[in-house]
């Protein structure tokens, strides 16, 4: 069975616990496509070169998650020869037997069109923020001016710049609990399946 679920958001929107636990629920795989860029951007280098030749090794690098490694991908992922490098793999991620889950930035726009079920998931800069922190700590108004400063160039690029789908089902996990969103996504996805049946 061939069956997408595109998610896409902001960062620290909640993308990537919604995509853990609908991979989870229907047995799918599931691929954060953030990381990818967060690896280009942490290798230095040529970005292009970087994200030509990636390699699994590169994504199990244990300082990905990091603020800066979050800043060094954002200013690669402008680049459209990035993108256009890291396209193939994902679409074939997105397509392969079995089921997946992408959470990213342009997975219901630009690499997976044709996903069976689109979530946009936001929530209000400062929620996001003060997520985020509790992840990395430091101090709160710096994490929240690195998520503005990230949001502004995700969604100003002229590349495949962050936007909900048209057909997207869009959430604001700064009023919908985590958990509802979790169980909103699961009935989104039980629905299509149910559908298609
Ligand atoms: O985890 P968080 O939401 O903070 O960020 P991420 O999903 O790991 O993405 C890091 C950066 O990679 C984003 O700010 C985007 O600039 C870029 N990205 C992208 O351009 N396209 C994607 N599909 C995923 C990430």
């Amino acid at each position: 069975m061939i069956f997408t679920v595109a998610i896409d958001g902001p960062a620290a929107a909640g993308k990537g616990t919604i995509g853990r636990a609908v991979a989870a629920r229907f047995g799918f795989s599931h691929l954060d496509t953030g990381l990818l860029y967060r690896a280009v951007g942490a290798k230095g280098g040529d970005p292009v070169a970087a994200a030509e030749g990636l390699e699994p090794s590169d994504l199990a690098r244990d300082d990905l998650r990091s603020l800066e490694a979050g800043q060094a991908a954002s200013r690669v992922a402008v680049i459209p020869q990035v993108r256009a490098a890291l396209v193939e793999f994902q679409r074939r991620f997105a397509r392969a037997e079995g089921g997946a889950v992408l959470d990213g930035r342009d997975i219901g726009t630009v690499i997976c069109p044709e996903a069976e079920v689109k979530l946009y998931v936001t929530a209000s800069a400062e929620v996001r923020a003060h997520r985020r922190w509790l992840e990395v700590g430091g101090d709160e108004a710096v994490v929240l001016a690195e998520v503005r400063e990230r949001d502004a160039r995700d969604m100003g690029r002229a590349d495949a710049p962050l936007r909900a789908a048209a057909d997207a089902f869009v959430m604001d996990t700064s009023v919908l609990s985590v958990d509802k969103a979790v169980a909103r996504a699961i009935e989104l996805v039980e629905q299509k399946l149910g559908e298609r049946a």
